[in-house]
């Protein structure tokens, strides 16, 4: 078994890849077949083979496979999405139709699409068109497989064969309408590094930069390639450019399908034309291009191949745009002279919509004009029509050079297996970690803000508490003083909420399309928040430890470090964990400070552990902060030889202490004659020993208590995984 590109001749992959990037870049690997005139239309695995062909007889070998001179039995039968009948509609609850419910007499059901039909082919782009609310989005939902199974009703096949959700997922890509991206990558970072997702590791580094290279040029990006992505607090590439980048992410590894909703929106007429542009030549390399659009410019409107026009969720008119003049003259509607076709058409359903009788005419004439339309030729393509299973049909199209990810290509039977991922696991966890480091490493103020909280937290307490003493308020310090360093571990972690909440966003964009594993997301973003963890632990612990004169000398410090350091790793997982369940910042933050409170509260450092009410027990050992704080004191604690109450000190906290100490000792005397034991001003009346058991904390060594709290860092990481696997469906019900 080896890959397609395994076998690409090792010569082959320059030592010099900004060489070859430039060479690749002035007239691209993918463009070159766009200007190449009558060669046809060629894909990157083949101009790789053509540029192997000078230096390796083994490229031959694949000629033979499957080679441009005798084209495979696949290769004369483009891909075809046909998509028949699809209806779908959603209950309106019951507090959003109330008043509508009197209205349309009782209905509580919206019919969103009703009995689509269509197809588009390979090489080909179909726009679907409609006004505002029209239904284009959710009809590229349908296609996309983005709507649950059960909720949609009418058939998707490709090439004849019901298109299965995992295959799908591995040849398609979908643009979504917003721009989710890394803010301080520069754009040419932002395709690197999804190059390095998308395409399979085989694929050599330099082959993989001038990938991108092409891309940049083919996205028009050449001039931004440098810049940063920005976001509202830095600036950064233009609104334009900030799409075509999204683009380019999702068609790095040129899917056989592509979904868009409106990619056009929102640009400026220029950029716009030049989206579209790319997106002709997307689809001229062999694939199928689905998009929706607003409303086209005249130019736009040139490299559309298929239209489909919606209007509440009804077909008005589909087929190409070289019909629609006939189309909306046999209707009774000719279309001006010199106006711009799809502008007469939108604006001409708009009316329609507004007159009592609404589109229907329109449809009903789309109807009849389909029915005869069918007649005259043969309708959608049936199955027997494919003399290759689909599978083989995908595998021929690898087998020709389209890169969909985790595309392997047997030597003996020529036939390529879709595997779900282009990368083995541990490959993607340094992609991802090595992504995040510099996005952060950009963003040092992030750091610097929960570095600042922790040094003034640390700095405040350190003067508050400084330089403790053994005596019975000194052991109450030393309690309050833990108590407080050990929940602010965690109310420092709760600042990281809103960075996850972002990343989110583009985790699921990515995941939804199989760019990486979910696991993978999970791991990698436990690596990269740990070094500056150890950072702000070990600032915590230098800040405080001495300061406050906490005891153990040298191997107390390290293990009041590391309890730190496992704090912040529980907190961090936490925090972590709520962005997976929490889409809300502001909902996150109380819920962080809610929780933290009950935390607190249930340590045993307000109310020990043997007076917990036992129904509210099992709070307690689900409290976060139990486990350090009892670590910490046990550290503080458990020397038996330590005294923290001598002779005459036990009276302090009691009405006893304001007595002078001549009668203190006095007393002292007259409790030494009636219990029959010595006790003078030096006796130790309380060791460590003694408070750690007062305090009910000796249940757990403080070893056990620090592997506690890890083991939680690492629960919550499960839980943060399995909350993302539940909750990115990514579909509408
Ligand atoms: N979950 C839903 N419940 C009720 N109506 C919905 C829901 N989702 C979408 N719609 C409605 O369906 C119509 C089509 O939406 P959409 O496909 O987003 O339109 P377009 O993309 O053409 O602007 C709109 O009127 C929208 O309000
Ligand atoms: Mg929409």
């Amino acid at each position: 078994m080896s890959r397609f590109v395994d076998r690409l001749p090792f010569e082959m992959r320059s030592n010099n890849p900004m060489v070859e990037a430039e060479d690749m870049g002035r007239d691209g690997l993918l463009l070159s077949h766009y200007t190449g005139g009558g060669r046809g239309s060629q894909t990157l695995g083949q101009l790789l083979k053509r540029v192997g062909d000078a230096s390796d007889h083994q490229v031959f070998e694949l000629g033979e496979l499957n080679g441009d001179s005798s084209p495979g039995p696949g290769q004369s039968i483009p891909f075809v999405l046909a998509f028949t009948d699809l209806s779908y509609s959603v209950k309106i609850s019951n507090k959003l139709s109330f008043f509508r419910r009197r209205r349309e007499g009782f209905s509580n059901t919206k019919t969103l699409l009703d009995s689509i039909s269509g197809e588009a082919k390979e090489g080909e782009i179909l726009a679907v068109l409609g006004a505002s609310g029209s239904g284009k989005s959710t009809l590229i939902d349908a296609l996309a497989n983005r709507i649950a199974k059960d909720s949609l009703r009418g058939s998707i096949t490709l090439n004849g064969e019901p298109l299965d959700s995992k295959l799908l997922k591995v040849i398609s890509a979908y643009v979504m309408q917003d721009d989710l991206l890394y803010p301080m990558l520069t754009v040419e970072e932002t395709l690197m590094f999804a190059a390095d997702f998308r395409l399979p590791r085989t694929l050599s580094r330099s082959k993989k930069k001038s990938r991108v290279q092409t891309l940049i040029d083919q996205l028009g990006l050449r001039r931004a390639a440098k810049t940063i992505i920005g976001d509202e607090g830095h600036r950064g590439v233009s609104g334009g450019e900030r799409r075509r980048v999204s683009i380019g992410i999702d068609i790095i590894h040129d899917p056989i399908i592509l979904f868009l909703d409106e990619p056009t929106s929102g640009l400026d007429s220029t950029s716009a034309y030049m989206v579209v542009q790319v997106l002709k030549r997307i689809a001229e390399s062999g694939s199928i291009v689905i998009m929706s659009i607003h409303q086209p410019s005249y130019r736009i409107l040139g490299l559309l191949d298929r239209l489909l026009f919606l209007s509440r969720g009804q077909t008005v008119f589909s087929g190409t745009p070289d019909f629609l003049p006939l189309y909306f003259s046999e209707f009774g509607k000719p279309i001006p002279e010199n106006d711009n076709r799809t502008e007469y058409a939108l604006d001409l359903i708009r009316e329609l919509e507004s007159t009592p009788g609404g589109t229907k005419p329109l449809v009903d004439f789309h109807r009849s004009w389909q029915a005869i339309k069918h007649l005259s030729n043969h309708g959608t393509p049936k199955k027997e029509l494919y003399t290759l299973s689909l599978k083989d049909a995908i595998s021929a199209s690898i087998s020709r050079g389209k890169l969909v990810s985790g595309a392997t290509n047997t030597s003996t039977s020529s036939s390529a297996t879709v595997q779900p991922f282009a990368n083995p696991a541990w490959i993607e966890i340094i992609v991802l970690t090595k992504r995040a480091a510099t996005n952060s490493r950009r963003t040092p103020e992030l750091f610097g803000i929960r570095l600042g909280a922790v040094l003034v937290t640390g700095f405040i307490l350190a003067t508050i508490f400084w330089r403790l003493d053994n005596s019975p308020k000194g052991v109450q310090e030393r309690m309050g003083f833990f108590a407080i360093a050990m929940s602010t571990m965690f109310y420092t972690c709760a600042d990281a909420l809103p960075v996850f909440l972002q990343e989110r966003y583009i985790f699921m964009r990515e995941t939804a399309y199989n760019a990486y594993r979910r696991s993978s997301y999970v791991l990698s973003n436990a690596i990269v928040s740990l070094p500056s963890l150890v950072l702000l632990s070990a600032a915590f612990a230098a800040t405080t430890f001495f300061a406050v004169g906490l005891a153990g000398g040298t191997s107390g410090f390290i293990f009041f470090f590391l309890i730190v350091l496992a704090s912040f790793w529980a907190g961090s997982g936490f925090v972590t964990f709520l962005s997976g369940i929490v889409s809300n910042v502001m909902l996150g933050y109380t819920i962080v400070v809610a929780i933290l409170a009950y935390f607190l509260l249930f340590s045993g450092f307000f109310i020990t552990r043997d007076r917990i009410p036992h129904y509210w027990i099992w709070f307690h050992y689900l409290s976060l902060v139990k486990y350090p704080y009892e670590a910490v004191l046990q550290n503080e604690f458990d020397d038996p030889r330590k005294c923290f109450v001598k002779g005459v000190q036990m009276f302090d906290n009691t009405p006893l202490g304001s007595l002078p100490e001549f009668l203190k000792l006095n007393v002292l005397k007259a409790m030494s004659n009636s219990l029959g034991v010595s006790l003078t001003s030096q006796t130790c009346i309380t060791t460590g020993t003694d408070i750690l058991k007062q305090q009910g904390v000796t249940d757990i060594s403080k070893w056990g208590c620090f592997w506690v709290t890890v083991a939680w860092g690492f629960l919550f990481r499960m839980i943060f995984y399995f909350a993302l696997l539940a909750g990115s469906k990514n579909k509408r019900n």
